[in-house]
């Protein structure tokens, strides 16, 4: 039985949900890394959309474990919130089903005030555009190690000193930087304490989980968030999230040796977009971004935001095969470029005069490259109802082959649609 990580190889939203969908027939356990209600991950099943922001992709799957590892941020009042509505759906999200790692650190109310507070006090320019979800905040302390964890929760009295050592700081903050009411910890631990009782019986040690797992020959996909160019190392930084998406988290954002990985899977959206702010070299300003825009409705599934919208850059993906090693590149939103006359391929960068295949590694330094264009025919044909890769248009066909020819990796799956079926095997 075969290991899975799926991961997004731009900034987000490549629809890493309906692939990991998909790919959940193929497994018995679904695992989140990293990242935490930031994502918005949609999945259309026989034409009913659910949009998942924390809990795995997989939980639409009858008997599918879902797990939510070490490496994530968990916002309890979300994970809460999430879990009741899956249940008024029908679906089971009892502890058997969805388990959480007890060592996952937890978001807090003064998170997301943090968040918030800091995006205000930034100027126009350096403002990130954050989810607004305390994702950077909780990341934070979890790296200044006064971070709370899903484990605390066992323990109300430690629960309880752990909110107040957090405010300590936080408060001198909120009252003379950000003028903001300082909080109340007792308040903050009324707030959280009573979620407890609903969490504790879905905490686990992930590691084991897996290690127990795989003892019984059962195969696990490993869930990614988000997309390498917002990678806090190897992204656009400093307009990246918070988190280390690559690959290689999967293994230190579950608890388990990186050797478990077979399959690793890219997605890849067959234009680019962004949501929030930063550098993107290939974003268009006209009418074929407004096509994308439109007829991807690209509109953020966690914020709503409009997403920038741009064509395809290699560059960018060069760097995504570099960092992340896919064996396979399953590209998205193919019917999307449908009607456009010519379609445009990002190439190459020219940077200080010199032509270069990858992100250059300053700050910032993706403001000021060129991109280098390579065009290709466009088709005009619907190709959402299409059921085989022989049916697509031959340009179709051969936008996807090029891509695969520059990066070097196969293309296993192209999605034509939000629909689990919009689906064509190579
Ligand atoms: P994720 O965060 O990577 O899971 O992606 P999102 O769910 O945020 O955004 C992807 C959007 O595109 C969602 O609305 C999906 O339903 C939709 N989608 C996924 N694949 C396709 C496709 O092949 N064609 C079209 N038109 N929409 C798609
Ligand atoms: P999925 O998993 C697209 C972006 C935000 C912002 C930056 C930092 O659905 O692909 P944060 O709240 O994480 O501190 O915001 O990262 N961002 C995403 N963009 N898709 C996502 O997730 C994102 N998660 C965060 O818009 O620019
Ligand atoms: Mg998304």
């Amino acid at each position: 039985m075969s290991n899975i990580v799926i991961f997004g190889s731009q900034w987000g939203d490549e629809g890493k949900g309906k692939i990991v969908d998909l790919l959940t027939r193929d497994v018995d356990l679904i695992a989140r890394f990293q990242g935490g209600n930031n994502a918005g991950h949609t999945l259309v099943v026989a034409g009913k959309k659910f949009i998942l922001h924390l809990i795995p992709s997989g939980i639409l799957h009858k008997n599918k474990i879902c797990l939510i590892g070490n490496g994530v941020v968990v916002d309890p009042e979300v994970l809460c919130k999430e879990m009741a509505t899956l249940a008024g759906e029908g679906l089971d999200v009892g502890p058997t089903r969805l388990q959480v790692s007890k060592k996952a650190h937890l978001i807090m109310p003064y998170h997301r005030l943090m968040d918030g507070a800091r995006e205000s006090a930034r100027c126009k320019d350096s403002k990130i555009g954050t989810t607004g979800r305390g994702i950077g905040p909780c990341y934070e302390d979890k790296m200044h190690r006064v971070g709370i964890r899903a484990g605390d929760l066992q323990d109300l009295g430690l629960l309880r000193a752990k909110i107040e050592t957090a405010l300590t700081e936080k408060n001198v903050l909120f009252q003379h930087l950000y003028n903001t009411d300082p909080l109340d910890p007792g308040q903050i631990f009324d707030q959280v304490a009573p979620l407890a009782d609903k969490l504790l019986p879905h905490l686990v040690d992930v590691s084991q989980v897996l290690q127990d797992a795989w003892d019984k020959d059962k195969s696990v996909l490993f869930e990614g968030a988000q997309g390498t160019h917002l990678d806090i190392d190897h992204g656009t930084y400093p307009f990246v999230t918070s988190s280390n998406t690559v690959v290689g988290n999967a293994a230190a954002g579950t608890g388990c040796s990186p050797s478990r990985m077979d399959r690793i899977v890219a997605i890849v959206k067959a234009y680019t977009t962004r949501v929030g702010a930063g550098p993107f070299p290939t974003e268009l300003d006209n009418n074929e971004g407004a096509h994308m825009q439109e007829k991807g409705a690209e509109f953020g599934a966690t914020t709503g935001r409009q997403r920038r919208c741009g064509w395809l850059d290699l560059a960018v993906l060069r760097e995504s095969v570099r960092l992340n090693g896919p064996t396979e590149l399953v590209v998205t939103k193919l019917d999307v470029l449908s009607g456009l006359k010519e379609l445009k391929i990002c190439v190459a960068y020219e940077y200080q005069g010199q032509e270069v295949g990858y992100p250059p590694q300053e700050e910032n330094a993706m403001d000021r490259v060129t991109p280098v264009y390579e065009t290709m025919p466009g088709w005009d044909q619907d190709i959402s109802d299409c059921t085989s890769w022989v049916s697509l248009p031959s340009e179709a066909k051969d936008y996807i082959k090029r891509v695969e020819k520059m990066l070097g990796v196969p293309v296993s799956m192209v999605s034509v649609g939000p629909d689990r079926e919009q689906i064509l095997h190579r």
